[in-house]
């Protein structure tokens, strides 16, 4: 890729996301890349003018941290650079963009620079994605040679009919290798590296990677939260819109998709993904429950009361049985389950092998204590619940894997607790050497354009024609309530 001038633009800029992690993941890129020829300048912008957006945008960035690793001297340093590099610009009518690009424009002829790309982050809702598209597009494209990214934040729509008409709209303003769209999921690191994992390690995992090895694949994404906050947006989409189609449904194709040749090539990867969704079995009534824990319907009964003033009936909890039919997986159950205000919060997808299986019966009630019954598994932790931080787990009656990356170490001291049946000690446990946030390793895939990690137009629809007849079919369905809520288990 050739050096030059980088011109990124946070839309949204004083927003809860940015605030939290956008900024964040942006100095990191920042601090990364500072010696490695590119030049770089910052705009935050939002629909607020100067006076009121400056101040609450530096305000975060004042705030800013490094990764470890980076001395405090150098750290400082780092953040100088970055504060002066950065700016706040009003976004609002057609002319600001104008103003913007001649800005940019002017730096490059003043600096002498060459403009390697522009990136525009909007950190926005969909519904205003339109008009600033439309804006990026007639007046804020580089300069010939140079690229455009623009990246976009869920959700991308509730159903099929809905993402496609959204993705239509965003198609007429860009071509498709200049869109990312964001599944956050990708970026933890857990599931970014399902994929890296399964390829490195091909020798001892393609063999045993199949229906004749694979008991069961469990996916599971279980929060204590609730919709706090944010009920207007969750009442309208429910567990399945929320979680399933999107994270779990991406996690699922990690595992289900066949190994690429080469994990390099954006294009056999999204290649492979795609192809999962031709073996998906149609999802019928008879392969989801949904239900609702009472503690939902408790913690935002205020804000329901406000907006509709009657009882929810949301589905906040769902399982789902997935089968992919062909030769690799045939009769292999994917159980995918994720819901709100449940006993803990937990995320992992976790393949059990087979010959372990009776590990799982009660002989007379009660488990099996032999030896021998030790379950056979691997598990891409995310790193909530038990275990804290993100982590693959290999049982050690399985074999003992190479090492998953270079930016993974083996971990030997671990929390004395045992995780799905088995103490810690009876796994090779691995962790990333630096523990980073989903937005730090997305945003450095933006700028490397890994659109693997990125939702494509093709993907999303596919995933949307899958999920919609299901949610059709339980659209008239009451969820089952369930009492109580932490302290549930019944369900899963
Ligand atoms: C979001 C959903 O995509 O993911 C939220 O809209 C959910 O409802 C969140 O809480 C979970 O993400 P994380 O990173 O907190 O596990």
């Amino acid at each position: 890729e050739s050096k030059g001038h980088i011109s990124v633009v946070l839309v949204g800029a004083t927003g809860d996301l940015a605030k939290k992690y956008l900024w964040q993941g942006f100095f990191h890129l920042y601090a990364n890349q500072v010696s490695s020829g590119h030049s770089f300048s910052f705009y935050g912008a939002a629909l607020a003018g100067p006076e009121d957006g400056t101040p609450s945008m530096f305000q975060t960035l004042k705030g800013l941290t490094c990764l470890s690793g980076v001395t405090p001297d150098r750290c400082a340093l780092l953040k100088d650079q970055f504060l002066k590099l950065s700016q706040y610009r009003q976004l609002k009518s057609a002319e600001n963009y104008t103003v913007l690009d001649n800005e940019i424009e002017k730096l490059l002829k003043d600096e002498g620079l060459q403009e390697a790309g522009r990136l525009f982050y909007l950190s926005v809702p969909p519904f205003a994605y339109a008009d600033i598209a439309k804006n990026i597009n007639s007046t804020c494209r580089p300069m010939a040679g140079a690229w455009l990214r623009v990246v976009f934040e869920k959700p991308f729509g509730h159903d099929y009919e809905a993402a496609k008409k959204l993705a239509k709209e965003l198609g007429m303003y860009f071509q498709e290798e200049e869109m990312y769209r964001v599944d956050h999921y990708l970026g933890k690191q857990a599931v970014a590296h399902i994929l890296p994992f399964r390829h490195d390690n091909r020798e001892f995992l393609d063999p045993i990677w199949n229906q004749h090895h694979v008991e069961r694949v469990e996916i599971v994404l279980k929060e204590t939260v609730s919709a706090k906050g944010r009920t207007s947006f969750y009442e309208k989409y429910g567990v399945i819109r929320d979680m399933m189609q999107n994270h779990l449904t991406e996690i699922l194709l990690f595992v289900g998709m066949e190994t690429p040749l080469t994990i390099n090539s954006s294009k056999e990867v999204l290649q492979n993904k795609l192809r999962v969704f031709e073996s998906l079995r149609k999802l019928d009534k008879e392969s989801a429950v949904i239900g609702q824990y009472q503690n939902y319907s408790a913690e935002v009964t205020d804000e329901l009361q406000e907006t509709k003033g009657f009882k929810t009936l949301t589905p906040t909890f769902a399982g789902v049985l997935v089968h992919i039919d062909n030769l690799q997986w045939d009769g292999v159950p994917f159980i995918l389950t994720s819901g709100k205000v449940l006993d803990e919060r937990a995320g992992y997808v976790r393949i059990l092998f087979k010959n372990g299986a009776f590990c799982l019966q009660s002989e007379n009630g009660r488990k099996s204590e032999n030896s021998q019954c030790k379950l056979k598994q691997i598990i891409f932790y995310v790193g909530h619940g038990d275990l804290k931080f993100p982590a693959i787990l290999v049982s050690k009656n399985l074999f003992k894997p190479l090492m998953p990356a270079l930016s993974w170490k083996e971990v030997t001291e671990y929390p004395d607790i045992s995780l799905f049946g088995q103490p810690l000690s009876d796994y090779y446990i691995y962790s990333p050497v630096i523990e980073t946030e989903a937005y730090t390793l997305l945003i450095s895939h933006i700028f490397q354009a890994k659109h693997e990690s990125f939702i494509t137009t093709e993907n999303l629809l596919a995933s949307w024609s899958f999920w919609t007849p299901l949610l059709n079919s339980l659209a008239n369905e009451y969820p089952r309530l369930y009492p109580g809520g932490a302290e549930n288990k019944n369900l899963l």
